[in-house]
């Protein structure tokens, strides 16, 4: 269902916060966990805080409305989410005015609302990414009426317009155009959480790229579980293609997609407007073995996906590739995963995310046999990470004395203050040392060394 937020009943309750706020001011701090799609979910959230007449803060300790946006991916995620809630606690004791709700995927998993709900008492309310438009309305019960609100009803499928993000970055922009996932990989939580696969109308996602153009973003990343998947009157494919005719300086990404939708006129499309769509596709193997793949229900093979890649490394030069792989999948023995080391030397992927495999409650793989033990997804990470290394290096160093135009992205963490981070158009990291802040802008660098993980560089004045 399509939702136009102005034809809700949310901007009265958000009026209705809002008109406490003038009384006093408060403050939001929102934290998030898990993949881009609730990056950009958070930002909407601190699009309708803002919208009640919340400040957005960057830390807890002065908040009165903190929102807790959690990923349900891997255990892991979910227990580091847990023990940031349990922080919490004593703020709400020192402050028992302030509101601490609790979003994003966890909170669609039925078994975790519960728990949070019974275990921490302070959480007032727990709402799934599906009904997040939902967040003023359960303030203003928690507010007025001390009522605790746990809401969940993962088969709603909406489609909300018209919340106005708050946008962390002033030069990069994440713009959702689907959301949800029809796939059911038999180790992944997403479609129970995320509820089935839906996509914007094309004409108002083109119309948010002109307005972010206009207002001078610089990249634009199209967001979607399976972004590929995009289908509305146009595919994916012509989406991306009207979005790159839009006049202007900038670079558009998209992610994350599912090899079974790349489409020949994707790449196509790709090759075609190489001045504007990036020359980087990530796309997740997540096995090099057939038989675990047929397992985790992929649907595709290995030779399907070598041909999709030698395709798009003969369409769109310089491409870089990345991927996702699991390990430890259960049944994975040690012939299927030396398979799936073969397929990272034979297509040498830029760079690889490997997780290892984290059983979810609910799906089929978790109730599989032949789980494989921690000690053995251990020892298989460390080789695979050994290989990667060494390939991602292979992969850098043609960069090395090249001249690359990157976009400054920002102040490079735990480095002195004038170390700045900027992507190439394939996506590399690049670091540079310079005086000057050129943050937001596009640039040329002189690649003079690397390691595989980033390339390390200096401006130049122009292509040479
Ligand atoms: N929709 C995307 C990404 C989904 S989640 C896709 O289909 O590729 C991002 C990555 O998390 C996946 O690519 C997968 O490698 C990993 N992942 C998903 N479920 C997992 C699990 N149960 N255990 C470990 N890794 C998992
Ligand atoms: Fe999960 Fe598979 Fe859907 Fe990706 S395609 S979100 S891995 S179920
Ligand atoms: Fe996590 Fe939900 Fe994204 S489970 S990876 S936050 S879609």
């Amino acid at each position: 269902m399509n939702i136009d937020i102005k034809n809700t009943d949310v901007g009265r309750y958000a009026e209705l916060v809002k008109s406490l706020s003038a009384k006093k001011a408060r403050n939001a701090y929102v934290v998030t966990f898990g993949c881009q799609q609730n990056e950009a979910d958070s930002e909407k959230i601190r699009g309708m805080a803002r919208e009640m007449g919340y400040t957005i803060v960057d830390t807890p300790n002065e908040a009165d409305l903190i929102v807790v946006n959690t990923c349900a991916i891997r255990k892991h995620a979910e227990l580091k989410a847990l023990s940031v809630i349990g922080r919490f606690k004593e703020l709400k004791r020192n402050n028992p005015e302030l509101v601490v709700g609790v979003v994003g995927c966890m909170a669609a998993e039925q078994h975790m609302a519960d728990f949070i709900k019974q275990k921490f008492r302070y959480v007032s309310f727990t709402l799934e990414p599906n009904l997040l438009y939902m967040l003023p309305k359960l303030l203003w019960k928690s507010l007025s009426e001390r009522e605790r609100s746990f809401i969940f009803d993962a088969d709603e499928g909406n489609i909300v317009e018209g919340i106005e993000p708050v946008r962390a970055s002033g030069h990069k922009a994440w713009v959702s155009i689907m959301y949800g996932c029809n796939n059911f990989c038999s180790y992944c939580i997403v479609p129970y959480v995320r509820g089935r696969e839906r996509s914007r109308d094309s004409r108002s996602v083109i119309e948010e790229c002109k307005k972010l153009i206009d207002s001078g973003y610089r990249e634009i990343t199209l967001l979607g579980q399976n972004v590929n998947s995009y289908k509305s009157d146009m595919d994916f494919a012509s989406l991306l293609e009207s979005i790159a005719k839009i006049s202007g300086d900038f670079v558009l990404r998209f992610m994350t997609s599912h090899p079974k939708d790349v489409s020949d006129r994707l790449i196509e499309v790709m090759g075609k407007y190489t001045g504007k769509v990036a020359p980087h596709f990530h796309l997740p193997l997540q096995s090099g073995s057939d038989g675990i793949l047929k397992a985790m229900n992929r649907t595709y093979n290995t030779e399907k996906f070598l041909s999709t890649v030698d395709k798009l490394r003969s369409t769109v030069p310089g491409i870089a590739l990345t991927s996702d792989i699991i390990i430890g999948f259960p049944g994975e023995s040690e012939g299927d995963f030396e398979a799936t080391l073969n397929m990272l030397s034979n297509v040498k992927f830029d760079m690889v995310y490997s997780f290892l495999y984290s059983p979810r409650e609910g799906t089929r793989a978790a109730v599989m046999e032949n789980q494989i033990s921690d000690e053995i997804k251990g020892e298989r990470m460390n080789r695979l990470l050994e290989l990667q290394c060494a390939i991602s290096l292979e992969k850098n160093l043609p960069y090395v004395d090249t001249t690359q135009r990157v976009l400054v992205d920002s102040v490079a963490k735990n480095k002195n203050e004038n170390t700045y981070t900027a992507r190439t158009l394939s996506n590399k990291l690049v670091q540079i040392e310079s005086d000057e802040n050129y943050i937001g802008q596009f640039k040329y660098v002189k690649i003079n060394r690397t390691s595989a993980f980033s390339l390390f560089g200096e401006y130049v004045r122009e292509e040479n």
